[in-house]
């Protein structure tokens, strides 16, 4: 599979992560080393490390690295600070779970040894981190194996924004069986959304599915709807950045438009993630919170001038949710579920 490129990383003192930063693809396969508190939360709040698994991982790995310039702290005061750190990076982004859910894991391993020697505490957490990491690769793994049962050769399949090998630790979720199927003599076409306004579908899953040797073909969001119309469409796979007990489900904004079409064009709609994504604490869809981002991206990000008149107000929140009626199936780690139960 496409996975030659590491996306997040530590170096190897561990002082540091290196990221590849995804706001310069596709023109640039640009790496960057951060280690400040300041550059690891800008990092994720302007995407140059994006996608719910991706995020997770890269907070735990930055929670250690920042760790490890306290070790000369005494225990409480070391405690004391790394929860105020877990705080300040999960503020970054609220919509993905991942985020939360690994700094929680991170902070609890702190809590559980808060005893111990700092250093070993320190230690502790570098081996969590790349548990994390390792866990993850297993959970796309296995994903993109079950995921590949849903396709048959020649299939048209539909993607919104980006879901493959660079937001995850390795093989993607909703791109991986595409990827996988591409190696295994499948014939898929790929019709990528765009994905406004920060254009994941047009900027990284182009990137990632021409990279694969996947017959690619971008469309812009608005396009959807004609392209099922005219049978191109064989299914819908996209991503999730937070499950909800009940199988709704949180995903870059318009992935609920494809679903609603979708249903009106009687295509199936599948939604992909690792368990690390469902939450167990929202009850349903309308628990998730939604990130709101800044009219900038919309007005003016990616055009060589404005392109709305600077007195217009703007909406942009980043994600919707998917209600679980529209949705086919949720494909995990352990299988292919019924929305309602996969948290079973
Ligand atoms: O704002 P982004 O680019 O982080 O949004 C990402 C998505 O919506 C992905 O589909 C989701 O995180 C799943 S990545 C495997």
């Amino acid at each position: 599979m496409n996975n030659e490129i590491i996306n997040v990383k530590l170096t190897d003192d561990g002082a540091a992560v290196i990221i590849l930063d995804q706001t310069a693809l596709p023109n640039e396969t640009k790496y960057i080393t951060l280690k400040g508190k300041e550059e690891l939360f800008e990092a994720i709040y302007t995407l140059r490390v994006r996608g719910a698994p991706a995020i997770g991982i890269f907070a735990a790995y930055a929670l250690y690295v920042l760790a490890k310039q306290l070790e000369n702290e005494e225990n409480e005061s070391f405690v004391s600070k790394i929860i105020k750190l877990s705080a300040y990076l999960d503020s970054s982004r609220p919509t993905a779970v991942n985020l939360a859910t690994q700094l929680k894991r991170m902070t609890a391993l702190v809590e559980k040894q808060k005893m111990n020697p700092v250093k070993q505490i320190v230690a502790a957490m570098k081996e969590e981190a790349i548990t994390i990491y390792n866990e993850d690769v297993d959970m796309c793994k296995a994903i993109s194996k079950h995921g590949i049962t849903l396709i048959k050769k020649g299939d048209g399949i539909m993607t919104q924004c980006n879901a493959g090998p660079i937001a995850t630790s390795k093989y993607g979720t909703a791109l991986g069986p595409i990827i996988m199927g591409q190696e295994q003599g499948l014939s898929l076409k790929a019709y990528i959304c765009e994905t406004r306004p920060l254009l994941q579908g047009a900027r990284l899953t182009a990137y990632e599915l021409v990279n694969a040797g996947v017959d690619s073909t971008l469309i812009c969001d608005n396009m959807a709807s004609i392209a099922m119309s005219e049978g191109k469409i064989n299914a819908v796979f996209a991503g999730c950045d937070r499950i909800a007990r009940n199988g709704d489900v949180a995903n870059k904004v318009g992935t609920s438009s494809l679903a609603i079409l979708a249903k009106h064009y009687g295509i199936p709609f599948y939604i992909f993630g690792p368990s690390t994504t469902i939450d167990e604490n929202c009850l349903s869809g309308k628990d998730i919170e939604i990130e709101e981002r800044s009219p900038e991206e919309i007005k003016e990000m990616f055009y060589k001038k404005p392109m709305a008149p600077k007195e217009v107000k703007t909406y942009n929140p980043a994600f919707d949710v998917t209600p679980n009626e529209l949705i086919t199936a949720i494909i995990t780690e352990t299988g292919i579920h019924k929305p309602s139960e996969v948290c079973n």
